[in-house]
């Protein structure tokens, strides 16, 4: 099963399948679910706090014994870097042997990373960024398209060009975000370039997700058009759910949350319609609340169906 997948060699999980990093809700609970599952769990670290990575990190081992990763958010860490290098240094005596990066230039870690032997991985949503983490020196990259959730670049392209536009450049293993849900968008994330995929919304509505169930029954509820991109200052824009807060950010009529005020309404309250919870296109294809274990069991089951199916083409 996955002879020669190098996502696997490096992660040394069972299946090349990541679960995004997300601001507060990729801690214990998710990160050790996913890695029991056989997946990658990724560890976020964009709070710059080294008593919340000490403690997760340490759930997460108590929790599994599992491989799982940590995430560095390149620009939401160097704004502080006292805490950047505590957080670093502590990780890397923990011999955490897999991390990615993503939110701004990989070569601020690169080499302290590598010299340590972590195997680093960069998240990137264009083909500039793939072509610049690679030459830091980077040993897999996460190619983002537009479909994502979350923080979106202005000059974004779609997965179904972007992974053959980044395949055809690189050498290093792609995993490929943004649109992925299950199986049959694993298979197809395969026959662009890809080697392993990372999924975000997915993992949000799942039963060990840590937000409010309003939350992840919204996603469930989300059309294919559930999602809107809104501005979000000096250059971003988001992609989150299409709620009354998120049309009336987009034409102007309401101010937008400040930075982490959906936290407490939305992840803990529950308040859907006056916040837009990150979300991406993929939303439209989730269907149901499921355990962790199961997204990725299905994943897998489904993944082969479609290779099978393809395969019968040739008979
Ligand atoms: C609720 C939520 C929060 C997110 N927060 C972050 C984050 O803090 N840092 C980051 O690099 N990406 C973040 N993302 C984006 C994911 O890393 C990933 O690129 C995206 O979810 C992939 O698309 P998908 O949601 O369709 O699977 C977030 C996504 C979601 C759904």
């Amino acid at each position: 099963m996955f002879e020669g997948n190098r996502v696997i060699a490096h992660t040394r999980s069972r299946y090349p399948i990541f679960q995004s990093p997300m601001t507060w809700i990729a801690r214990a609970p998710l990160v050790s679910a996913v890695a029991a599952a056989g997946g990658m769990g990724l560890l976020e670290s964009s709070a710059r706090d080294l008593s919340m990575t000490t403690r997760e990190f340490a759930a997460i081992r108590k929790a599994t014994n599992q491989p799982f990763g940590v995430n560095l958010p390149v620009r939401y860490l160097q704004s502080d870097p006292k805490e950047e290098r505590a957080i670093i240094d502590w990780l890397l005596e923990q011999g955490v042997h897999f991390m990615t990066t993503s939110a701004g230039d990989p070569g601020r870690y690169v080499r302290v990373l590598k010299d340590a032997g972590v195997i680093v991985y960069h998240a990137t949503a264009n083909l500039r960024g793939a072509l610049k983490a690679v030459d830091a020196g980077v040993d897999g990259l996460i190619v983002e398209g537009a479909e994502s959730a979350g923080m979106r670049n202005p000059d974004e392209i779609h997965s179904f060009a972007l992974l053959q536009a980044v395949r055809e450049k690189v050498d290093v293993p792609i995993v490929a975000a943004g649109g992925i849900v299950d199986g049959r968008g694993m298979a197809a994330a395969f026959a662009l370039g890809a080697e392993g995929v990372t999924m975000g919304t997915r993992f949000v509505a799942s039963v060990e997700s840590p937000v409010h169930i309003n939350y992840k029954n919204a996603i469930v509820d989300a059309t294919i058009t559930g999602t809107i991109l809104t501005d979000n200052p000096p250059r971003a824009r988001a992609r989150g759910l299409r709620t009354p807060y998120a049309l009336a950010v987009a034409e102007g009529s309401r101010e937008r949350l400040p930075p982490g005020a959906q936290l407490e309404m939305l992840y803990v309250n529950g308040d859907v319609e006056n916040t837009s919870g990150s979300a991406g296109e993929s939303a439209g294809l989730i269907h149901e609340i499921k355990p962790v274990r199961q997204i990725i069991d299905d994943t897998i089951t489904g993944f082969w169906r479609e290779i099978d199916r393809l395969a019968a083409l040739r008979r």
